[in-house]
């Protein structure tokens, strides 16, 4: 049996062994994807334990995406830019691929919100200046979009991720302001419970806000948006993508329906699980 595994911290609440066993499902392949709770000290032994003893992939999670990258012996251009690896792929003879497949997710969740080539043109505010709203500028741009504007509460964190870029298409702004048409929130603010607050004219004048956060309820910030705005989403479907390509990278040229995927988790999150 095909061997995954997800390394965080915490970890205990990962969909993913769901959103993988769905995919094993779908492609007719009998696997097996576990939960890994680790430590920064104890991080690189249990990666290489868990690959000699013949692991096919692994994802890796809060904390750790920062440390993976620092640790892997190769690494894509994807998880260059990021500066972080989600996905593990094994090179064989302790060699190990370091790829990143959230921007990716993310853009397959916007084209599936907005239809295929919607992306193109649009211009788009970054809420957050960490790692999340790094992992996806790359991707966003490729994609299509016109610009991104990077909005943080410490402004010199956005300023710092804008000259990294060197891209006339990524700036910083001091506050937000009614010109965008897609506005992502990859800050964690949620997670502490704290609220983020845009003004209406801003909610009003976007035509989806995003959240990269997930769960059974809304978060303040969507409840919020869905006042003014025409669509807002959370990150149920990004999960869900950057799954699928991390999948994709370990079985090449699986087929698999995110859509349905997704549907069943939402259904399954719903549930309460
Ligand atoms: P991640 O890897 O999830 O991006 P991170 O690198 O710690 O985590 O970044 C967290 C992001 O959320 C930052 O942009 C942070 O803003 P600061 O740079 O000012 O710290 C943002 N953030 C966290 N809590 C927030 C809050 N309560 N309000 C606004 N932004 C918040």
């Amino acid at each position: 049996m095909m061997q995954f595994i997800v390394f965080g911290n915490p970890i205990e609440h990962s969909l993913s062994p769901l959103i993988h066993a769905d995919f094993g499902r779908q492609i007719g392949v009998n696997l097996q994807y576990s939960r890994s709770l680790t430590s920064s000290a104890q991080f690189n032994r249990a990666v290489a334990e868990f690959f000699r003893t013949g692991g096919g992939g692994a994802n890796v999670t809060v904390p750790f995406k920062q440390h993976a990258y620092a640790q892997v012996t190769h690494v894509s251009a994807r998880a260059e830019r990021a500066g972080a690896v989600n996905t593990l792929v094994p090179l064989g003879a302790g060699q190990l691929l370091g790829d990143n497949t959230d921007g990716l997710g993310l853009v397959w969740d916007l084209q599936r919100l907005l239809g295929a080539s919607q992306l193109t043109g649009k211009r788009v505010l970054l809420l957050g200046a960490g790692g999340a709203a790094r992992g996806v500028i790359q991707p966003l741009l490729d994609a299509g979009v016109t610009t991104i504007t990077v909005i943080n509460r410490s402004p010199e964190r956005a300023q710092q991720l804008v000259q990294l870029w060197q891209s006339p298409q990524l700036v910083w702004a001091p506050a937000a302001t009614p010109e965008y048409d897609l506005i992502v929130n990859a800050t964690s603010a949620s997670l502490s419970g704290d609220k983020l607050v845009l003004g209406a004219d801003v909610l009003d004048a976007a035509e989806l806000v995003y959240d990269m956060m997930y769960g059974a309820k809304p978060s303040p910030f969507l409840e919020q948006a869905g006042q003014y705005t025409q669509m807002t989403a959370d990150g149920l479907g990004m999960l869900v993508g950057q799954a699928g390509f991390a999948f994709k990278l370990w079985l090449d040229g699986a087929e698999l329906n995110l859509n349905e995927t997704l549907e069943r988790l939402r259904a399954e999150l719903n549930r309460g699980t």
